[in-house]
């Protein structure tokens, strides 16, 4: 890969000192502007005894108290915004899965530099101005599809607008447009899989050359079997709604060795997730965001419930974040042991004769929780394969997250695909 540190943006080109300065400085703007504008944050700070100047130092952030989810629900819809309503351009929601959806709103301004913050996560995937991008990230009050459009245009990228769904048309315009990046959730690029095999494309010879994959997690396994059905490189993008969409971190082509967090606009913390400590640069718990820039919804120290550590720069200066091994709410327990989802993906990818599809369900039995594998058989899969793959993922789940599990080998083709975020766990327990 060509050395790109020429196309770097004035953000990307500060050093470490430079960047903290400019962090402090915008935090303390940040502080005033949430305590002056929104009654939320004025009476939560207030509750904490603090000012926004008593933030004197980036360690000073520990100080204030998080904001969570639930303060976001409380103050729906327009509550948390900082500026009059006229200024504000622009909504999203992210769905709610229980209760109320969660507002977002947007300014020119935010729009502007949420633009720049996709331009420069795409052009650290390896995309470059002239560039075509098929984005089939859903479009509408997800930021994916909308976030992932207007960072391509502003980068110089032609961009179609494709979003999720009507996977056969996907294909076909995958293969007339003759696009060079693809931005779409990883298990949805599964599902165009499926459709490049079922049509008798061969997917190695697209024009595709990057995908940029993120919204829901995805493993190091699962980039190995992307890169190498559709020969492309795959790198994570990850972001939520509450703190812009899409574009918050970006692993860099050259490195894929976790994302960098673009530090100038949106300062991490990771905390453990039972007492909120503020736990140092390595070690894992919860991430925590505190927008730099925001206008039209700051968020001071927001809660994104994702489990990560902080790692120090390497493509870039700033901090990076490694691949998001869960969410707290996809924590599953079952006989008092913790699994992600994302565990048993591995599990699965690496076994032979099954298919990357596969789906976690929960069942009580008498007074004990049972989990359920249920993965597909790759296409040809004999019943001896199959029998052999089952016993594997029985093994390995047993071995190296400690849990029995009941593994249940599908035919191919018949668990239920994406076409945007996946939902991996069926939980059939009674309430
Ligand atoms: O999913 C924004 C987005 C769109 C990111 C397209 C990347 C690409 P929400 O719908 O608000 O926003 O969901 C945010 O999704 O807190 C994570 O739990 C999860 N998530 C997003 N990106 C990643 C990723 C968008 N790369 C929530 N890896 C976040 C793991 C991710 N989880």
């Amino acid at each position: 890969m060509a050395n790109s540190t020429d196309l770097l943006d004035a953000g990307e080109r500060l050093d470490a000192d430079g960047l903290r300065a400019l962090q402090l400085e915008r935090l303390r703007a940040t502080l005033r502007h949430a305590y002056e504008n929104v009654p939320f944050y004025r009476d939560s700070f207030d509750k904490a005894g603090l000012r926004p100047e008593d933030c004197g130092s980036l360690a000073d952030l520990a100080r204030f108290p998080f904001t969570t989810k639930a303060d976001l629900r409380d103050n729906y819809p327009y509550g948390m915004f900082a500026v009059p309503r006229d200024r504000i351009r622009r909504i999203h929601a992210s769905s709610g899965t229980t209760g109320l959806p969660t507002v977002v709103g947007y300014t020119e301004n935010d729009l502007s530099m949420w633009s720049d913050m996709v331009a420069r996560s795409i052009r650290a995937a390896g995309g470059r101005p002239g560039d075509t991008a098929h984005v089939a990230y859903g479009y509408g009050l997800f930021t994916g599809g909308l976030g992932a459009h207007y960072g391509a245009e502003r980068l110089g990228c032609t961009v179609i607008p494709a979003s999720g769904g009507m996977t056969a048309r996907q294909v076909q315009l995958i293969q007339d447009l003759r696009p060079e990046i693809i931005m779409v959730t990883p298990s949805y690029m599964l599902t165009i899989l499926d459709e490049f095999e079922r049509q008798g494309v061969d997917p190695r010879h697209t024009s595709l050359r990057v995908g940029i994959f993120g919204a829901e997690p995805w493993t190091e396994e699962m980039r190995r079997e992307i890169e190498e059905r559709f020969a492309i490189d795959a790198v994570d993008i990850y972001g939520l709604s509450e703190v812009i969409g899409p574009g918050v971190a970006q692993e860099c082509v050259e490195t894929k060795d976790g994302l960098h967090i673009w530090e100038d606009h949106f300062y991490p913390e990771v905390v453990d997730p039972l007492t909120g400590e503020v736990l140092p640069d390595g070690a894992e718990g919860e991430l925590v965001f505190t927008s730099l820039t925001k206008e039209a919804m700051p968020v001071v120290r927001y809660r994104t419930r994702d489990l990560t550590r902080l790692l120090p720069g390497t493509a870039r200066v700033f901090r990076r974040m490694q691949k998001i091994t869960g969410r707290s709410d996809d924590l599953v327990i079952v006989r008092g042991v913790n699994l992600f989802p994302t565990q048993i993906e591995e599990i699965v990818l690496r076994t032979p004769g099954v298919a990357p599809h596969f789906q976690l369900r929960l069942t009580r039995e008498g007074r004990l929780d049972a989990l359920t594998v249920r993965a597909e058989a790759r296409t040809g899969a004999t019943p001896e394969i199959r029998d052999a793959a089952a016993r594997a993922i029985a093994t390995a789940v047993k071995d190296g997250i400690g849990v029995s599990a009941r593994v249940e080998i599908v035919e191919p083709e018949s668990l239920e695909r994406s076409v945007g975020k996946i939902r991996r766990i069926v939980d059939l327990r009674p309430r």
